[in-house]
């Protein structure tokens, strides 16, 4: 990484807001970089999913790590326990702070014993937000997808999982469901006026927070903005008064 992307002394100013967190879903590391070093202070919280992973970003969580920035990884896990248990031990060297897996019980368990004694936050995806009744009912599942994320936010809770990643519109009967310290991160967040894309059910920064959710996951509202940095500071403001 560029000097500028890993000075630590650039995060200096205690602006940057560790519940916005930027998802870097670019195709490359250096588009990755070359994101991170425009976005500058205005956020320190990077999501890196299965596109940069298997494209070098594993190495980059560590530099991001490394340059005083958090990191939440979006593997989306699940294996049989062992498998999960030995992953999860790893990532915890990594010095990640938030790693993803679907949220079955058992798999819940084996990481949340992997992960004991880390600051490593395991969130639990409940039901894919681009899963609807038909789409699990074909899978196999007879509940609606309503029934099944509060269940699911219920064995997370249960598993001493972390958190939980589900979309803003279903933040407020999560929270009913969950322990008050588990995190709510939620995609699927669009500024007013902002470009919707294919996400069907948004929700505005602030109104998401006011839903229960910890964490925000932003990203092509400020990757795709002319002037990421800016993209970024309007959500910073938008919920520095939440
Ligand atoms: O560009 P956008 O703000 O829609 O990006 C949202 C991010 O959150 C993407 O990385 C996407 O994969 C992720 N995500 C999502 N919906 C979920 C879980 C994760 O949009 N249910």
């Amino acid at each position: 990484m560029s000097q500028a992307a890993t000075d630590t002394h650039a995060l200096g100013n205690g602006l940057a807001d560790p519940r916005l967190i930027v998802a870097l879903d670019v195709p490359s590391v250096a588009e990755a970089e070359a994101l991170v070093e425009r976005i500058g202070d205005e956020a320190m919280f990077y999501k890196i999913g299965y596109q940069l992973a298997f494209a070098g970003g594993l190495s980059l969580a560590r530099d991001l790590k490394a340059s005083g920035r958090k990191v939440f990884l979006d593997l989306k896990l699940l294996d049989i326990d062992n498998t999960v248990a030995k992953g999860v031990e790893n990532i915890v060297g990594m010095g990640v702070d938030m790693l993803t897996l679907h949220a079955y019980p058992k798999a819940m368990k084996a990481a949340v014993e992997a992960a004991r004694g880390s600051d490593l936050c395991l969130l639990g995806v409940t039901v894919l937000t681009s899963m609807d009744a038909a789409d699990l009912r074909d899978a196999g599942y007879a509940a609606l997808p309503q029934e099944l994320v509060l269940h699911r936010a219920a064995q997370a809770r249960d598993a001493g999982m972390g958190g939980i990643v589900c979309s803003a519109a279903e933040a407020r009967a999560v929270r009913k469901a969950i322990r008050p310290d588990m995190a709510i991160v939620t995609p699927g967040i669009r500024p007013a006026g902002a470009d919707h894309g294919d996400q069907k059910r948004v929700m505005t920064p602030g109104d998401a927070l006011k839903a229960g959710a910890t964490h925000l996951v932003v990203g092509r509202p400020i990757a795709a903005a002319s002037d990421p940095a800016a993209a970024a500071r309007a959500i910073r403001t938008e919920i520095s008064s939440i």
